[in-house]
């Protein structure tokens, strides 16, 4: 599919959106997500140096409205104009990126110079519990931008077009972010693959490919570590990626473990999984501690509680494991039928770990119609 808008498509309609006006609101909410395989290194503009595959999460999410209105005649149609509120307070810090990102776009979706924009956007999570946002936060602007192009100039009416490009447009804002414009469907990936058919570096997809129930509705309790913003930004870890002397090492044991995983998957193979898992964690810390400068993003508290939950795997046979994004915070991962006791565990055990004894509950999404 061509994810620029067409000379066509554009003259077609631009025509008439300078004479008749025209205005409404388009609503999205996206999902964060919590990548098992991650991506880690990119090349050109956002392109992965590997496949990904993530958890799409259910109670995290961020929820954008977005209201425009076409431009006068007289107005110029090469500028972005925005207003940009967070959590009903006027942003300006976000609004600076957002226009930056929106500017970028310009040259291939003509249209955003001829709207007046405001965009509202507000988090389910707390603000402050070091949570990433940027993955649902450029997922939902991206959908919202695709119902406006699908308003404005009567395109994107097919579905998996509308989600595809969603997903394009998401990635140049984030790229973890490709994953999550997808709300109702529990596993994503992002990145070409032979593993699985019709895979792109594009945008991501759905994960087409069988899941066994003891993974349905499994559960992610997230414990932060610490709320306090990163101290290297994952723009900036991306790019140590290029001169890491492990990085290619990495970039193929990410495409085999994603073979195994895909596996683990279909068999319910929860040994496997928690193999795979786990090392994508220890590995995704590893290159940042050997990235020249390096750094560490993990707390003392991360390593309590990573020893913590291997030693309760172990003691009590149940197949509960952590994977880490890239920061001190820690996913802590359990099938829905032991939920009972992981929680009991994380409250009694892990809480003490957390920061002003803060953790989120989330799950996949349980239903999965887009
Ligand atoms: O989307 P970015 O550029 O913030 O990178 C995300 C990187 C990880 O969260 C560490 C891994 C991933 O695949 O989400």
């Amino acid at each position: 599919m061509n994810f620029s808008v067409t000379d066509n498509d554009f003259f077609k309609e631009t025509s008439l959106l300078s004479k008749e006006e025209k205005k409404g609101t388009v609503i999205h909410k996206s999902p964060s997500n919590i990548a098992l395989i991650k991506y880690w290194g990119k090349h050109g503009v956002q392109l992965p140096n590997n496949p990904s595959l993530s958890f799409t999460l259910t109670n995290a999410f961020t929820e954008t409205k977005l209201h425009y209105q076409t431009k006068a005649e007289n107005e110029s149609k090469s500028e972005i104009s925005l207003e940009f509120w967070f959590e009903n307070k006027k942003n300006e810090k976000f609004e600076q990126k957002i226009h930056k990102f929106l500017e970028s776009l310009l040259p291939t979706q003509p249209f955003l110079g001829f709207v007046h924009l405001k965009i509202y956007s507000q988090n389910s999570f707390p603000h402050s519990a070091g949570i990433a946002s940027s993955a649902s936060s450029m997922a939902t602007l991206a959908l919202c931008l695709c119902d406006l192009e699908k308003q404005l100039l009567n395109t994107l009416e097919n579905k998996e077009e509308f989600y595809q490009k969603a997903s394009y447009l998401a990635r140049l804002g984030s790229g973890s972010a490709a994953r999550s414009v997808y709300s109702n469907i529990p596993i994503t990936t992002w990145g070409q693959t032979n593993a699985i058919e019709n895979t792109s570096d594009l945008y991501a997809s759905p994960y087409s490919l069988p899941i066994h129930d003891i993974f349905q509705n499994y559960q992610d309790t997230i414990l932060i570590v610490s709320a306090e913003e990163k101290s290297v930004s994952s723009r900036a870890g991306h790019a140590l990626m290029e001169t890491n002397p492990f990085a290619q090492t990495r970039y193929e044991l990410a495409h085999s473990n994603l073979q195994k995983l895909i596996t683990a998957l279909e068999k319910g193979d929860t040994k496997t999984f928690i193999e795979v898992v786990e090392n994508e964690a220890f590995v995704l810390h590893a290159l940042m501690m050997c990235s020249s400068p390096p750094f560490i993003l993990m707390e003392t508290g991360t390593l309590t509680i990573i020893k913590k939950i291997q030693k309760f795997r172990k003691d009590n046979n149940i197949p509960i494991c952590f994977t880490l994004d890239a920061g001190a915070n820690v996913h802590v991962l359990y099938p829905n039928k032991y939920k009972n006791e992981c929680l009991d565990f994380i409250e009694r055990k892990l809480k003490p770990f957390c920061f002003e004894g803060k953790y989120l509950k989330d799950q996949l999404p349980v239903n999965s119609n887009q």
